[in-house]
């Protein structure tokens, strides 16, 4: 399994805190069954400059490196968890993306960003698929799926987190992302070892087997940097049974 988005980098954002519990973090990952990860910290272009956020996360991956030594671990690479701003597309975005290709992009999560659909189809077309994390989260998404529908149509892909498809509240429209490949992820998106600790060792008991073979598939070609594997998004229908 890989996990694509994850806080295990020590001291950069509201992650780890120290190496320490970035070694915990990581043993629970391999424990899982977790071979490849992403390190993706937050990064808001809008409160640091893209140059800070590059110093500091090579200095958090070479503390966390120090730590691991020799011990066997996943195969680790640098990411980031990118804020929406309109003001991405000035960026040197090959500094920030999940190898060459892919962009982990966070939204606001209490108003839908007016030009988000210019922005990714403007990414998709610079050969970037922007990854739009934690689908399920966004209450403008779960009252009007059409917007996320809309925005894989425009190049986006999806991501949702595993804790969310056990949680009450989010894991109906989680699975029915999933279901109408409206996410082609699922994540960790792990922050500690207490209420948000690793938990890919669920995606077993959660999901189909089917389903997981699916998954594989995108997040191999996102692992090798190939463009992303095919697939035909539907919309999801809200009905006041749920959603399907
Ligand atoms: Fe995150």
């Amino acid at each position: 399994m890989i996990d694509i988005h994850t806080h295990i980098l020590p001291g950069i954002d509201d992650g780890a805190r120290n190496e320490n519990i970035s070694i915990k973090m990581l043993h629970a990952e391999l424990k899982a069954g977790v071979q490849q990860i992403f390190l993706t910290p937050h990064f808001n272009c809008e409160t640091t400059s893209i140059d800070a956020f590059i110093e500091n996360r090579q200095s958090a991956f070479e503390r966390l490196s120090d730590a691991v030594g020799s011990e066997p671990m996943p195969e680790l690479r640098l990411g980031a968890e990118v804020r929406y701003s309109p003001a991405l597309l000035n960026l040197p975005l090959e500094e920030i993306v999940l190898n060459n290709n892919y962009l982990l992009l966070e939204l606001p999560f209490h108003h839908y960003p007016a030009h988000i659909k210019q922005v990714i189809m403007d990414l998709d077309a610079s050969g970037i698929t922007p990854i739009l994390a934690h689908v399920e989260r966004y209450r403008f998404f779960r009252d009007d799926p059409e917007l996320l529908y809309s925005l894989i149509q425009s190049g986006a892909m999806g991501q949702v987190n595993v804790s969310s498809l056990e949680d009450k509240k989010d894991k109906g429209f989680a699975k029915a992302c999933l279901n109408n490949s409206l996410a082609h992820f699922v994540a960790s998106d792990t922050h500690n070892m207490t209420d948000r600790a690793p938990c890919m060792d669920m995606v077993p008991h959660i999901l189909s087997e089917s389903m997981i073979e699916l998954l594989e598939k995108y997040s191999d070609a996102l692992w090798e940097d190939e463009t992303p594997y095919y697939f035909d998004a539907h919309e999801i229908k809200k009905t006041i049974f749920g959603y399907k």
